[in-house]
């Protein structure tokens, strides 16, 4: 059996197990952004949208919707380009109304929060939330089932993953454009 069907099959236990609604193509690969800078994440960074119809424009925070996620990336202001090639995603979510925690807010934008959408068991893309069961609301990834909670700084809901994933902290610029207030505030993904 391939690593793709062994990856599928314990996809799909889980899903069973916890409730994950994915589709299939969540099980995609690390993004491949293209040609990156150096350095994860640094203060007055731009966020751009890293797939759908807006890809590599700005991500502004009145354009997001509650209880919706959104995957970007982080990008030199000047060239647009990633930060790095392999650490620079970040999944965005704008939490309902009263649901932020004490523990998001300080890297929070209003509702909005961010975090790297790099999971912290080995490094599958996490970002999208999930629709059912425990992941609900919850940032899932698809891979082994990890769920972390938005509005509680992506502390470790259930699944694998042994640590929360680092957040970004966020700002506003002046054209309501979200942006990096400061770099991420741990490591990206699983500890080497
Ligand atoms: S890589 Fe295993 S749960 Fe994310």
């Amino acid at each position: 059996m391939s690593d793709t069907q062994t990856n599928r099959r314990t996809f799909l236990k889980i899903s069973a197990a916890t409730g994950l609604a994915v589709g299939a193509t969540a099980l995609g690969a690390t993004p491949k952004p293209g040609t990156a800078t150096s350095a994860p994440a640094k203060a007055g960074d731009v966020l751009l949208y890293q797939d759908g119809p807006n890809k590599g424009k700005p991500v502004k925070a009145a354009d997001l919707k509650a209880g919706t996620a959104v995957w970007a990336i982080v990008a030199d202001p000047a060239t647009k380009k990633p930060r790095d090639a392999t650490k620079s995603a970040v999944v965005i979510v704008k939490l309902p109304s009263g649901k932020i925690k004490a523990s998001s807010k300080p890297n929070a934008v209003g509702d909005v929060v961010a975090y790297s959408s790099v999971c912290t068991h080995q490094g599958c893309p996490a970002k999208q939330l999930g629709d059912v069961g425990a992941g609900k609301g919850n940032i899932i990834c698809t891979c082994h089932g990890s769920i972390y909670d938005p509005a509680d700084n992506a502390t470790v809901l259930g699944g694998p993953a042994p640590k929360r994933l680092a957040a970004l902290p966020l700002k506003l610029d002046a054209t309501g454009q979200l942006t990096a207030g400061a770099p991420f505030t741990g490591n990206i993904g699983p500890k080497k």
